[in-house]
Order: structure tokens, then C-alpha cells, then sequence
């Protein structure tokens, strides 16, 4: 009677944790709604292009603010985010002041007590270094940095809200560092490996090194970042465990710098990655290649305006923080085996995207766990049926 009794209810439970999949899953796929409507400038204020760079102003506009975001090649490449409280916000560029960069204050974002938050984000150096004995410990042999503001760069070629720029160094002329921008108006999932979840307060920075002529047979790469977050600068990496899935198959960390007030209140910007890089443009899981960070050190405020043309206009006073990505780890083909690297980034305003179970996972699970369950249940019934059958049955016995 009690074993019955079990496992009818193990039938329910089965019941229950199946549509608690079922459920779970449309709450996973539909819970978020909130858009933004994206409009494009290239210039902003400007007929023709200016000389030494393009500045590319994309404005996504919610219900009651606006995130503005800036991508510009006068320097090193660099993306600036506004955000602010209004939807009428606008950017206005003094471009004569813009040019000569050596003003703060070109750029501004009116109404000004309208910024909520802005954040700023400048690929400043490329560094090479020649792993002779294949560690892929970056303190020895480094060739002279590729100082990005020193390259020069194409226009930006835009199918908006997509932006690439490419750059060429005098001493090479084959070969390239290039930067996709990525702006986007709702939730999603970037098209190519590492398929990064974004929402409508983020964008992807996509960069990668093409047929560049490695220096070295054993040549491995790095990429210097700095970062700017007004009051609140980026200061702080934090490195979690994800999930495994098939989004970015063997990868199970996701790797964020942010700014935040302090460790307890909430994040007010943040650059994301998973620490993996593809040393194909059209990769296979066979060309992944693990990344690590830096720790994230203050920089020289000087430095980093005059790298930046956007950097100097926007900014007053700086507090910024820098850190390296080294793309291979010890035993990994070298740079030279493709001459191919691309790494991706997310870069947005307050909490950063979390990864949640997939539908495809969702869906394992809920038939891995669901049919033996669905089996249970049925068990648990028939045994109910049977042992009912077989007490009326026996209730009768006595009176034989
Ligand atoms: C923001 O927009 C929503 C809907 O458009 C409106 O209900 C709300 O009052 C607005 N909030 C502010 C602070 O203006
Ligand atoms: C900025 O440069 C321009 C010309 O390059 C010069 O006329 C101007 O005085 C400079 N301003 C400052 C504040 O240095
Ligand atoms: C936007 O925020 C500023 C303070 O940062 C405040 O003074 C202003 O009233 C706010 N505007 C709206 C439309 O909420
Ligand atoms: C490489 O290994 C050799 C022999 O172990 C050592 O002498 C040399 O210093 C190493 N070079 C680097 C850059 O680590
Ligand atoms: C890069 O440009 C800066 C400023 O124009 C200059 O001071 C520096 O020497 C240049 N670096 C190289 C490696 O050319
Ligand atoms: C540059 O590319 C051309 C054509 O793709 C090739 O013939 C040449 O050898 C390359 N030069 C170097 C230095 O790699
Ligand atoms: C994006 O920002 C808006 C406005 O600050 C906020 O209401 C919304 O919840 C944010 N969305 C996400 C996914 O963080
Ligand atoms: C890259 O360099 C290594 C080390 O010298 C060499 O063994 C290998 O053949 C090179 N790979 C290619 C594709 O040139
Ligand atoms: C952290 O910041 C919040 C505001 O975001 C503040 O209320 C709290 O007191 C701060 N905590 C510490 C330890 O400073
Ligand atoms: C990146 O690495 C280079 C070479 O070790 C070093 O000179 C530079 O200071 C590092 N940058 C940061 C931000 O740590």
C-alpha cells in the first residue's frame, strides 16, 4: 500500500518537473522584451568626411534614455558609451577643436545633466613577442609594440548597425588589424563564434589580425586595452564559470571587467569576453585557442587621452585602468600555423548578459529526465489501478 502510495506521487512529481521544464523554457526564451530603436550618422555634423579618421555616432533610443554609442579611428580605435535620461539626447561635435585634438570638450552630449553614465573603451597597443620555447609566458622577447594610434585606418564601411575599420602599420604591408562594431536594438546572439548573448544595452567589438607577417616563426600576440568609466572606471576583472553548450562548445568561464560604486552595489558598465579566440575566420572547434587577462593597473591619463582622439574631446579628467589579453597557451600552434586571430568582446551599460540553459539543452534535459519520469507516472497509475483492483478485490475475500 504505502510503496503505492510513493510512487503515485513520484507520478505527480514527474508531472510537475516536466512542465516546470516545459515552463522554464518559453520563460527563457520569451522574458525579454525591451527594444531600442538604433539610428546610424557617420560624421556627425559634417558633409564630407574629416581627415585622419571617421567618427561614427550610433543612437539607441529606449522609452526614456539613450544610449549613445562612439566609434572612432582618429588615434587608436576606440568606442565611447553615453548613456543618459532622455531620448532626445544629442551629440555635438566642435570639429575644428575635434581635429586639432588637444581640447577637452569637442564632444559633447547634450543636455548635459542628462549623462547618467559613460564608459569608454581604447585598443591602444599590439604586442608581439617570440615564444622560442613554446611556454607562452609573455615576460621575454618582445618585438617593439604596434602602437595602434600610429596606424592608419580605412574609412569606416558600414551596413548599419554594422561598422568595420581596418589598420595598416607602415612597417608591414601585407596584412591587417581590423574592428567590427556591432550596435544592437533587442536580445540575441552574435552570428560567429563565441555566439556572445547581448541585449539592447550592449555592444560587439569584434577584432582580428589578418596575414599579418608574424616577426618571429614562433610569434604569439597580445592586445592592450584601456578603459574609462567616468566617476566609476572599470577596475575590476571578475571570472565566472558558465555553461558548456553549444553556443561556445568547451568553454565554461565568461570573463568581465567592470565598474561598480563598490563590490556589494550594482555594475554600471562592463566589458565581457569568454576567454577564447579563433585562429579561423570560419572556425571549427579545432582552431579555439584559450585567452588569459591581466590584472587590471591605473594608467597614465596623458597617455591615454593623446592616444585617443574621441578620449580627449569627451573627457576632462581621466582615472584609467589597462590590462593585457595573450591569445595561446603553452603547446598551442603559433600565430604563424594561420596567420589568423580573432577574438570578440561585449562592451555595455549595467548588469551584463547572463547565459541561461539553451533550448537545445532545455530540451535534453526535459526528455532525459521527462521520459523516464513520463514512465514513472505511468508505472505509479498502473500500480495505483492494479493495487486499487487488487483491494476490492481482497475486500471481498472475507466474506468467502
Ligand atoms: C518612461 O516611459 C514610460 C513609458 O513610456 C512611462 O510610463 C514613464 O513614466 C516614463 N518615466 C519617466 C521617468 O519619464
Ligand atoms: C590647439 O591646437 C591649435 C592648432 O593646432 C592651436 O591653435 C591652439 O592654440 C591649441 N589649443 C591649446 C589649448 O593648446
Ligand atoms: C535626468 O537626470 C538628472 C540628474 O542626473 C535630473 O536632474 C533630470 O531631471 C533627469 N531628467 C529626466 C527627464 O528624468
Ligand atoms: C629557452 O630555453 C633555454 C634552455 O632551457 C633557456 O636557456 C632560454 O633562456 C629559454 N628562453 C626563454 C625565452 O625562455
Ligand atoms: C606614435 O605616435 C606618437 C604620437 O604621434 C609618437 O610620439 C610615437 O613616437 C609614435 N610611435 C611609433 C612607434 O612610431
Ligand atoms: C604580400 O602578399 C602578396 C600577394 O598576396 C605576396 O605575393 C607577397 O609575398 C606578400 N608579402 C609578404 C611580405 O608576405
Ligand atoms: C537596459 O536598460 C534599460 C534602461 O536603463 C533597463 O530598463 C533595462 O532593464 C535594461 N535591460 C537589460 C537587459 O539590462
Ligand atoms: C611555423 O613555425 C614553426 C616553427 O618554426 C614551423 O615548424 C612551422 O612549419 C611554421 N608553420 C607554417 C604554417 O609556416
Ligand atoms: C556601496 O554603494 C552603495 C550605493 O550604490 C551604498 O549604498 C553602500 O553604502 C556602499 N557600500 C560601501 C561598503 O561603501
Ligand atoms: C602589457 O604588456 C606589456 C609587455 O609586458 C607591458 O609593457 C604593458 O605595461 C602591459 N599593459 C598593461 C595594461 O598591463
Amino acid at each position: 500500500m504505502s510503496e503505492a502510495v510513493i510512487r503515485c506521487r513520484g507520478g505527480f512529481l514527474g508531472i510537475f518537473l516536466f512542465s516546470f521544464f516545459c515552463s522554464c523554457e518559453s520563460f527563457f526564451r520569451g522574458a525579454e522584451t525591451f527594444e531600442r530603436e538604433l539610428k546610424v550618422e557617420l560624421n556627425p555634423g559634417l558633409r564630407l568626411p574629416p581627415p585622419g579618421g571617421d567618427l561614427l555616432h550610433v543612437r539607441a533610443v529606449g522609452n526614456n534614455d539613450t544610449l549613445h554609442y562612439l566609434f572612432c579611428s582618429h588615434g587608436a580605435p576606440a568606442l565611447l558609451l553615453v548613456h543618459t535620461n532622455s531620448s532626445s539626447s544629442d551629440v555635438q561635435v566642435n570639429w575644428p577643436l575635434f581635429l586639432a585634438r588637444n581640447t577637452s570638450g569637442s564632444l559633447k552630449v547634450t543636455p548635459e545633466n542628462s549623462i547618467q553614465y559613460s564608459t569608454a573603451v581604447i585598443f591602444s597597443r599590439l604586442l608581439e613577442y617570440d615564444d622560442v620555447n613554446n611556454t607562452a609566458d609573455p615576460n621575454f622577447d618582445f618585438f617593439p609594440p604596434y602602437e595602434l594610434q600610429n596606424f592608419t585606418w580605412s574609412r569606416v564601411t558600414q551596413s548599419s548597425p554594422i561598422a568595420v575599420i581596418c589598420g595598416t602599420d607602415a612597417t608591414f604591408t601585407n596584412g591587417s588589424i581590423c574592428f567590427k562594431l556591432s550596435v544592437f536594438g533587442s536580445e540575441g546572439r552574435g552570428q560567429s563564434w563565441p555566439h556572445l548573448l547581448h541585449s539592447a544595452n550592449s555592444s560587439q567589438l569584434e577584432v582580428w589580425l589578418d596575414g599579418l607577417p608574424p616577426r618571429a616563426t614562433h610569434s604569439r600576440f597580445l592586445l592592450e586595452l584601456q578603459a574609462v568609466g567616468g566617476d566609476y572606471p572599470l577596475n575590476r576583472v571578475e571570472v565566472y564559470q558558465s555553461i558548456d553548450d553549444e553556443f561556445t562548445p568547451s568553454i565554461f568561464k565568461v570573463t568581465q571587467w567592470i565598474s561598480a560604486q563598490n563590490k556589494s552595489s550594482d555594475i554600471l558598465g562592463f566589458v565581457q569576453w569568454k576567454p577564447v579566440a579563433y585562429r579561423r575566420s570560419n572556425p571549427t572547434l579545432e582552431d579555439a585557442t584559450p585567452c588569459r587577462h591581466s590584472d587590471p593597473q591605473p594608467q597614465s591619463s596623458e597617455e591615454m587621452a593623446t592616444s585617443s582622439g574621441l578620449i580627449q574631446a569627451f573627457y576632462s579628467d581621466l582615472e584609467p585602468f589597462g590590462l593585457n589579453v595573450s591569445f595561446g597557451l603553452a603547446g598551442d600552434p603559433f600565430y604563424n600555423s594561420t596567420n589568423f586571430l580573432s577574438w570578440t568582446v561585449l562592451v555595455g551599460v549595467g548588469f551584463p548578459p547572463v547565459d541561461s540553459f539553451s533550448p537545445l539543452v532545455i530540451t535534453i534535459m526535459a526528455v532525459g529526465l521527462g521520459a523516464p519520469l513520463i514512465l514513472l507516472l505511468l508505472g505509479g497509475l498502473w500500480v495505483c489501478i492494479r493495487k486499487r483492483a487488487v483491494d476490492s478485490t481482497t475486500n471481498y475475500e472475507p466474506i468467502n
